[in-house]
């Protein structure tokens, strides 16, 4: 089977092939990052006229790439929400309309679905197995949740947790613009942090009264940025980028960030081990944050000290990308599960296990 993926949602145009084992044979990404950067963020409308004159042109290049005709589609994934509408309509569009003209079914996906199994994606042959009972934690700069996958008689993906403010790689993006960091802020306050001291700054670590395992990363951008300010780090990157104190600074912010994921991972874990019942048996590591080194280090020795399987998602598959999307449309929801693709919507807003 080849199943072809579009993936429209924010600021990245993408377009992957895939077979039915999950093996990717193409996956083309158009990154608008340079296009938005001047504004500091993304801009909905330039997304949405990036996407529709790429859109196509990706959609030969994946072609070329497999080395397969149009006519050699047995099926359309696409993302149809959460996300940016005027970006996601560009790619439902497209979908519909390669899915009439060809008379091939259209697979609705939920983009979220699509970073939760990501990191069961492998660059080169078949996805590895999904287990029975999986969690998934996905970090981006939109949503920063832990879903649990279970496959029993049917398939169900819950939320467990969420953040009940900002995202990390939205605090990760603030925090960045405000020391005078390029946007996207994520990769370059790692980039500084490498030579920086971990330990010189300490930031608190959110918690609830109600002892909830949600996430909340406001508080810390607040904190971040009052020492900022205290610090005058947006003169320091002017200067010199990688000066001494904003290499401590942005170690130390992003061990803070690090330290909640921990956190709430190790929490969450506890709490369903208490509950008596079947436990998951892997974790996975998805979305743009997912693509943080010492973040996926520090996951990664997590799993070796309560002996579970964790899954990284390759860093090619943490930031948005088509393959991961024609994944979750494949194992989650299968060809049959559209229906008369003149009648797919896409949505803004939408929680997992909807689409
Ligand atoms: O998954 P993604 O491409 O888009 C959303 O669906 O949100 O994630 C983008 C986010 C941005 O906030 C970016 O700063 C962050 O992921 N990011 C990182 C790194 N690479 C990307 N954050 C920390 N460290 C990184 N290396
Ligand atoms: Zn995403």
């Amino acid at each position: 089977m080849n199943l072809l993926g579009i993936e429209t949602s924010c600021d990245e145009t993408s377009v992957a092939l895939l077979d039915e084992h999950g093996a990717v044979r193409a996956n083309r990404i158009a990154s608008q990052i340079e296009r938005h950067r001047p504004f500091g963020g993304v801009v909905p409308e330039i997304a949405s006229r990036e996407h529709l004159a790429h859109l196509m042109p990706l959609v030969e290049a994946a072609l070329s790439d497999a080395g397969l005709r149009r006519d050699e589609l047995d099926a359309v994934a696409v993302t149809v929400g959460p996300g940016l509408i005027g970006a996601l309509l560009v790619g439902v569009a497209a979908a519909q309309g390669l899915s009439w003209g060809l008379g091939i079914p259209l697979i609705p996906v939920n983009h979220l679905e699509g970073h939760l199994v990501s990191p069961w994606l492998r660059p080169e042959g078949p996805a590895a197995e999904l287990p029975e009972r999986l969690l998934s934690l996905v970090i981006s700069g939109g949503h920063s949740s832990i879903y649990e996958l279970r496959r029993d008689a049917s398939l169900q993906v819950s939320m467990l947790n969420r953040t009940r403010d900002d995202a990390a790689g939205e605090v990760f993006d603030k925090v960045a613009k405000f020391v005078g960091l390029p946007y996207p802020g994520g990769p370059h306050v790692e980039r500084v942090a490498k030579n920086g001291d971990c330990s010189r700054f300490s930031f608190p670590l959110a918690q609830f009264k109600d002892e909830s395992l949600d996430f909340s990363f406001s508080g810390l951008k607040a904190s971040a940025i009052r020492l900022a300010r205290e610090l005058r780090l947006a003169r320091e990157a002017e200067g010199a980028e990688e000066s001494r104190l904003l290499a401590d600074f942005c170690a130390s912010f992003q061990k803070a960030i690090g330290d909640q994921i921990l956190d709430r991972v190790d929490r969450v874990w506890s709490s369903l081990a208490s509950e008596g019942r079947p436990m998951p048996t892997e974790l996975g590591l998805a979305g743009g944050v997912a693509a943080n080194g010492p973040i996926r280090d520090r996951i990664a020795e997590w799993g070796v000290r309560r002996g579970v399987v964790v899954r990284l998602a390759e860093r090619r598959y943490c930031t948005d990308n088509a393959a991961m999307i024609a994944f979750a449309g494949l194992i989650l929801r299968g060809p049959a599960s559209g229906g008369d693709p003149r009648r797919q919507k896409a949505a803004s807003r939408m929680p997992v296990g909807v689409v």
